[in-house]
């Protein structure tokens, strides 16, 4: 972005030649904030806010003739403001631009196109009797929304074994933790959506079973129901761990908002807590009790948080980071049971709790894909279209493993925006779109205050590159193998994040895909 104090007024007109090509300028039209972009020899005014979490989009990057947040990669088009890519859904706003001679003038708004269905959206060549989602998370909602948009017009019913319609699991572990949200801020969609939208949701009911011949669901309660299309996207559940002495009441998992409110209300009268586990998970719960003044104590098996995933030297800083805001670690160690308001471990030592948060990780939602006759490994088995080994059977989000055409892998994650897109793309194959599915991997944390944004996906490596400082918050960490760079993880350097993302979407479009396995 061209840096500017006193941002200009674009109404006023801009010199053309003060834009270069790929760059983007924020100014004001009246009392909005709005980008003046440059696609090659075209202009484009849109609104300067992502429609995700407000992020700036004047400080994200422009790829093409679109525009990416600097703070979750959501994706606009600069052409018709429409969200391409989640996390973002719905579109910016857009304004007429004018060329007199040298200058650029930014003159009406745009009135904002009706988003379901998408205008000129072209008509899907497959159009399923119903589609019937199984899971009610990110990838349920994306693939929901993407349907509408898309034109289906027919049954459309999302089954969820939660309380709550789709809800931003992200914040579970964050804000919402921290202080008193209002409910709007987790509800994805309002209520009015789903009415508008005719997409029947039925919360609190668990599907126990799929007949993918008699294409039916069949739910705990003994209702079931058919489908032409289904979707599985079942997300994961967390893993248990038995403590002995402990008392109910006193152990807290994290993976729904209901879990969330829980943790929320007891942290309320408590003083002490122990955190088990060093995942991401773990750590944010350890960041956001911590800032609310709670003595926080994490207890995990590693010996540095997030060595496996982003390496020693990034887990030395996030431990640092902890204990700079007065988190005690006790790593390499196990709890072994709880005695009176003791956390027992197995080196003998007593940590003085008044409740326990367990994050030791999660396992995919499987156990409906298997008696199917779904092919599972380490996940349900999809091919690049998302569609699993049973023809019109798809599944998306934390229990797919899908062919990665960037590392070349089967390879399976549970991050939100992949789950998100995975629901996009899913949808366009259920209605016959056969596109596959390329996005490169992302995800990122906030701990402290300390934003994350890690792209690419790499399980081994034989070299981390690091670029800049982590202590600064301004840095970025290469993770090589055979001297190829498979993911990079920065910290203030959300353009270089981005940078490497669209690096790797073109290196794609220039070699054939490294993978494409699909189903016979
Ligand atoms: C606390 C927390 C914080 C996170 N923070 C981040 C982050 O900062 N960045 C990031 O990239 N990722 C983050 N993640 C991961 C991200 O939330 C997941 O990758 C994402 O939610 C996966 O989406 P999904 O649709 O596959 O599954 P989910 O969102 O888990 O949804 C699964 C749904 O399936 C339902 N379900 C399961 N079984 C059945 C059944 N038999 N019948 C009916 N319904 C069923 C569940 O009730 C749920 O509604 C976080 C996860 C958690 C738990
Ligand atoms: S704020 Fe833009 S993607 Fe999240």
């Amino acid at each position: 972005m061209t840096s500017n104090t006193n941002p200009p007024d674009l109404a006023a007109g801009y010199p053309a030649g003060d834009l270069q090509d790929g760059r983007m300028i924020q100014g004001r039209v009246g009392d909005e904030d709005v980008i003046l972009a440059r696609h090659k020899d075209e202009f484009f005014a849109v609104g300067a806010g992502c429609t995700h979490y407000h992020g700036p989009l004047a400080e994200g990057l422009i790829v093409g003739d679109e525009l990416r947040c600097p703070l979750h990669h959501a994706c606009f088009s600069l052409r018709t403001g429409r969200a391409l890519c989640a996390p973002a859904f719905d579109a910016i706003p857009r304004w007429r631009v004018e060329r007199v001679g040298d200058l650029v003038f930014v003159r009406e708004k745009h009135p904002a196109p009706a988003p379901y269905p998408e205008a000129g959206t072209p008509k899907p060549p497959n159009s399923p009797t119903s589609v019937v989602i199984v899971g009610g998370g990110a990838a349920a909602l994306a693939t929901a929304e993407t349907l509408r948009r898309k034109a289906y017009d027919g049954p459309l019913t999302i089954i969820s074994a939660d309380d709550s319609a789709p809800y931003d699991r992200p914040n579970v572990s964050k804000d919402y933790l921290q202080e008193p949200i209002p409910d709007e801020w987790m509800n994805l969609r309002v209520p009015e959506f789903y009415k508008e939208q005719k997409i029947d949701i039925v919360l609190n009911s668990r599907v126990s079973s799929i007949d993918p011949r008699q294409k039916q669901v069949r739910l705990e309660d003994g209702r079931t129901f058919s489908f032409g299309a289904l979707l599985l996207a079942t997300g994961a559940e967390v893993i248990k761990l038995p403590i002995p002495g402990a008392r109910e009441s006193e152990i807290f998992y994290v993976r729904t908002w209901s879990d969330a409110r829980a943790i929320f209300k007891r942290a309320e009268s408590a003083k002490r807590v122990v955190v088990v586990g060093a995942s991401f998970i773990g750590l944010e719960v350890a960041a956001s009790l911590r800032s609310r003044g709670l003595h926080v104590q994490v207890v995990a098996v590693e010996n540095q948080p997030f060595e496996r995933t982003l390496g020693a030297e990034v887990g030395q800083f996030f431990r640092g980071l902890h204990e700079s805001h007065g988190v005690t670690f006790h790593l390499g160690k196990t709890v072994t049971g709880m005695d009176g308001n003791q956390v027992l471990l197995n080196d003998g030592a007593k940590l003085a709790a008044d409740f326990l948060v367990l994050g030791v990780g999660v396992r995919p939602c499987v156990s409906l894909a298997e008696p199917a006759g779904l092919k599972l490994d380490r996940g349900v088995v999809v091919n690049e279209y998302l569609e699993t080994s049973v023809p019109g059977i798809f599944a998306a989000g934390d229990i797919a493993r899908w062919p990665d055409p960037h590392s070349g892998r089967q390879i399976r994650v549970e991050h939100w925006v992949v789950a998100e897109r995975q629901g996009q793309v899913a949808a366009r194959n259920i209605l016959g779109f056969r596109e596959p599915y390329d996005a490169v991997p992302f995800f990122w944390t906030q701990q402290f205050g300390v934003a994350l944004k890690y792209v690419g996906h790499a399980e081994t490596w034989d070299g981390v590159e690091i670029e800049g400082s982590l202590e600064a918050h301004d840095c970025a960490v290469r993770y090589q193998q055979n001297g190829k760079t498979l993911a990079v993880a920065t910290i203030g350097r959300d353009v270089q994040s981005l940078k490497f993302q669209a690096d790797q979407e073109a290196s794609l479009r220039a070699e054939p895909r490294a993978t494409g396995a699909k189903h016979s």
